[in-house]
């Protein structure tokens, strides 16, 4: 899918023209996570992917854990889960392997997945590609562009577009922790955890952790030869979509530091005042154009 997600990022960045002033989730990043679930799944990417973002934005609010975003969220969760009903009711089924959908419904047609399990398989699938992805794809342009030195290195060698997305998710990472229920007693860090407890690791901390990392304050995309980022987890319940994000945040890099010389915050106060997880839904640049 790379070369498809590469003419879509080029498509949004044409569409700019010749504005300077961007504002880069609107502009290109959140349209992308949203497309490459719809060809995942095996619907029109041109007719679903605006609904599909705004539903996936909209929904994972509720892990803001803010009483008044419970409402809304909670509607768009069942928006979409009636959407995932009408897609069931109208998809006809084609060949078994040729999307996740089609996959699924061959596993329905076996008795091995209900109507229910596609459902909620696909509810989760949503949640759990496209708005990570946007996060993480804002949160590493913020890297940026508190780090021009960095910038600058990348435009010189493009060979460290690689690297420097893993050094991206690193240095801020999109979800701040993973979950686990403990099975058994054992002790961690000389911290006793009981079968039943529930265990939040904080992956951010840990990737910052002299101990693993080197100057592990400096936001350097040349990193090698070091523990790979959290992100994604680990072990049986690694994320299983790792590979799509991790392109999708190559090319949105690969695509704008041959574009433009520097980026600049357009409003570094709003920029200073705004929280970490603000640029999944905004991060306004201003760009100097390569030629
Ligand atoms: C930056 C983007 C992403 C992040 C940060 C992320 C993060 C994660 C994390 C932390 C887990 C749980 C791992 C664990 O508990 O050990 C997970 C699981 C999963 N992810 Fe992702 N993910 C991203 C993108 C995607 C994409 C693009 C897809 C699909 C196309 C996807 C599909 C899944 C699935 C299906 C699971 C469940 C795996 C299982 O339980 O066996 N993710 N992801």
């Amino acid at each position: 899918m790379r070369s498809e997600v590469r003419e879509w990022i080029e498509a949004a960045l044409d569409a700019t023209g010749e504005q300077t002033e961007i504002e880069l989730v609107g502009d290109m990043i959140r349209d992308i996570p949203a497309r490459v679930f719809s060809e995942l799944l095996g619907v029109d990417a041109e007719k679903h992917a605006a609904f599909i973002s705004r539903i996936s934005e909209e929904s994972v609010r509720i892990f803001e854990m803010d009483p008044e975003l419970a409402g809304p969220s909670t509607a768009a969760w069942s928006e979409l889960t009636r959407w995932v009903d009408e897609l069931l009711e109208i998809h006809e089924p084609g060949t078994p392997d040729a999307n996740v959908l089609d996959h699924m419904l061959a596993q329905k047609a076996m008795g091995k997945m209900s109507d229910e399990d596609i459902r909620v398989s696909l509810v989760t699938l949503l949640a759990a590609s496209t708005d990570t992805t946007q996060i993480l794809a804002g949160l590493m342009f913020t890297s940026f562009l508190d780090n021009p030195d960095q910038w600058q290195r990348l435009r010189e060698d493009p060979s460290l577009v690689p690297s420097a997305v893993t050094e991206a998710a690193r240095y801020r990472p999109g979800d701040a922790w993973i979950f686990r229920v403990a099975t058994v007693d054992k002790e961690i860090a000389g911290v006793p955890v009981y079968a039943g407890d529930h265990v939040f690791a904080l992956i951010g901390a840990a990737h910052r952790d002299p101990a693993v990392f080197t100057n592990p304050e400096i936001f350097d995309i040349g990193r090698t030869g070091e523990r790979l980022p959290l992100n994604w987890g680990v072990g049986r319940h690694f994320c299983l979509g790792r590979m799509f994000a991790v392109m999708e945040l190559e090319e949105m890099l690969r695509a704008t530091s041959a574009r433009w010389v520097t980026i600049e915050h357009s409003d570094p106060a709003a920029a200073r005042e705004a929280s970490y997880l603000d640029a999944g839904t905004s991060v306004h640049i201003r760009v100097t154009p390569a030629n």
